[in-house]
């Protein structure tokens, strides 16, 4: 049973909403104005808010920027009679749930009120441990953009079916921490979770560790084994970097997908078996598909109900409070002070892209924990610390273009980061033509005329720029 305010001046809507409500086992209150609703939700702390945009009086925008200080979780669905872009965009904004389109039947919204209710549920969980840093626990998905509300929907959606889910994302994004998500909230709970990572494993081992073996079944089988998977049964496993699994083993996966039973090396019978499958991986399927190197049938099964993952570029939203949330909690585990964060370290990690996603933040704030002097952190220190890293850009180097636009952009980005209000744009600007000339004199071979006649310029103007880059040139007798 959730607490449901309903919050809207149509008397008549109230009512049916109420009704419908009831009937589902829910606890409802209502008020007719947005006045009315900011202090029902002080008083009752409802889990769900349920409220109209246009009403005389405060608008359910203006109410809604209010209760969000109340409350920063409390699940909003803003209903509109007036479909405008901008009352969705300024809602989804300010962080409404959803919102729907006037007129409705209210039998219709029941659907996303259950989702906004588990998405709550998810989101309310890691600050119901309390304020204090201890509280944070690890394993909480930390994180309050727009996508992540989508990822906290899609778990809540997935969860409790019991269906095979696949999660996709760059590495460093946050899969197996989605997995253990997806597991927590399902009818499995109380069952065991098995990670089963596929590139840990030696190819020549995976089938037996993950099947298991009678003995005889190969030459030191000495006893029956029972594998992995069967260990797990009733339970919850976690196929991991599926993407990089051998054919042979791809196999016997989707015949455990289809007729749900498997077979130990050397054993005679199938062995019925009852296991949840979640999958991950950060490869591209699709690509592996089409190489053959992924059965394309296997793909199609694992595909059906996907949570993708976005690199933590497109939710920078998250940065600070992930930041935040990883110094509280590693300053615990490794027992240092906290010395929390400067202004402009909050700009600066907003502005840095993460090509190694929410993993390489993690360790960005584990290292600069360690290398405190006791003041807050700042953006040099931050800087300084993220360029130690190793270079983890994705697609840099394997010299396909998309890979190289990536690699340029995300050094753009740190560019931005590090310069941010110096001239960055002449800066990288000049650091992009120096090396656009620096290539036609490599491929010229220092011909001026021709590397001129390449870059369509005159020869002086390259000279000139040759000069203000400070090229060094083999000077040469044209
Ligand atoms: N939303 C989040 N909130 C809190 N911690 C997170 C979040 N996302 C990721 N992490 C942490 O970041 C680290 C990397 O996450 P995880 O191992 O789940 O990534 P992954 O996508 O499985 O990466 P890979 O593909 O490299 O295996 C972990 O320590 C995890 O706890
Ligand atoms: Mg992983």
């Amino acid at each position: 049973m959730a607490q449901i305010l309903i919050v809207d001046d149509d008397a008549q809507l109230r009512k049916s909403f109420v009704k419908m409500l009831e009937q589902e086992g829910h606890d409802i209150r209502t008020a007719n104005s947005g006045e009315s609703g900011i202090a029902a939700v002080r008083e009752s702390l409802p889990d769900l808010l349920v409220m109209d945009v246009r009403m005389p009086g405060m608008s359910g925008l203006e109410a809604f920027a209010h209760i969000r200080k109340i409350d920063q979780r409390l699940p909003v669905i803003i209903m509109t009679a007036y479909s405008t872009t901008e009352t969705a965009i300024e809602a989804t904004k300010m962080g409404a749930f959803d919102y729907i389109l006037k007129p409705f039947e209210p039998a219709e919204v029941l659907n996303l009120i259950e989702q906004a209710l588990e998405a709550g549920r998810l989101a309310r969980e890691h600050v119901e441990m309390g304020p204090e840093p201890e509280a944070a626990p690890a394993g909480a998905l930390v994180g309050n953009s727009r996508a992540m509300n989508e990822i906290y929907k899609a778990i809540g959606k997935a969860a409790p079916t019991d269906a095979l889910v696949l999660i996709r994302g760059e590495s460093g994004t946050g899969k197996e921490l989605v997995a253990r998500a997806v597991y927590q909230h399902s009818l499995r709970a109380d069952k065991p979770f098995t990670v089963i990572n596929c590139v840990a494993i030696p190819d020549t081992l995976l089938e037996s560790e993950l099947f298991g073996y009678e003995r005889g079944a190969f030459t030191g089988a000495n006893s029956r084994r029972v594998g992995k998977i069967e260990q797990a049964d009733g339970g919850t496993v976690l196929l991991d970097e599926i993407g990089d699994m051998p054919l042979n083993i791809q196999a016997k996966i989707l015949r455990l997908l289809q007729e749900k039973k498997i077979e130990r090396l050397g054993g005679r019978d199938p062995i019925p078996l009852d296991v949840r499958i979640i999958a991950a991986t950060n490869r591209d399927l699709e690509e592996a598909v089409a190489k053959g190197s992924f059965r394309e049938d296997l793909y199609y099964r694992l595909k059906v109900v996907t949570i993708t993952l976005p690199p933590l570029r497109e939710r920078m939203d998250d940065v600070v409070p992930l930041a935040e949330y990883f110094l509280n909690r590693l300053s615990v585990e490794m027992d240092l002070p906290n010395p929390g964060l400067a202004p402009d370290a909050r700009e600066f990690l907003r502005s840095y892209p993460w090509p190694g996603n929410v993993r390489e933040l993690s360790n960005t704030m584990q290292k600069a924990l360690i290398f405190n002097r006791g003041v807050a952190l700042d953006s040099e220190q931050l800087a300084r610390t993220v360029d130690a890293e190793p270079d983890t850009a994705p697609g840099q180097g394997n010299g396909d273009q998309d890979g190289q636009e990536q690699g340029f952009r995300l050094r753009v980005r740190k560019a931005l980061a590090e310069n941010a209000g110096k001239n960055a744009f002449e800066m990288l600007m000049n650091k992009a033509g120096k090396l656009i000339i620096s290539e036609a004199l490599a491929i010229t071979d220092g011909n001026r005329t021709r590397a001129a006649k390449l870059l369509g310029m005159s020869r002086p103007t390259l000279a000139a720029r040759i000069e203000k880059y400070d090229i060094k040139t083999s000077t040469k007798v044209e």
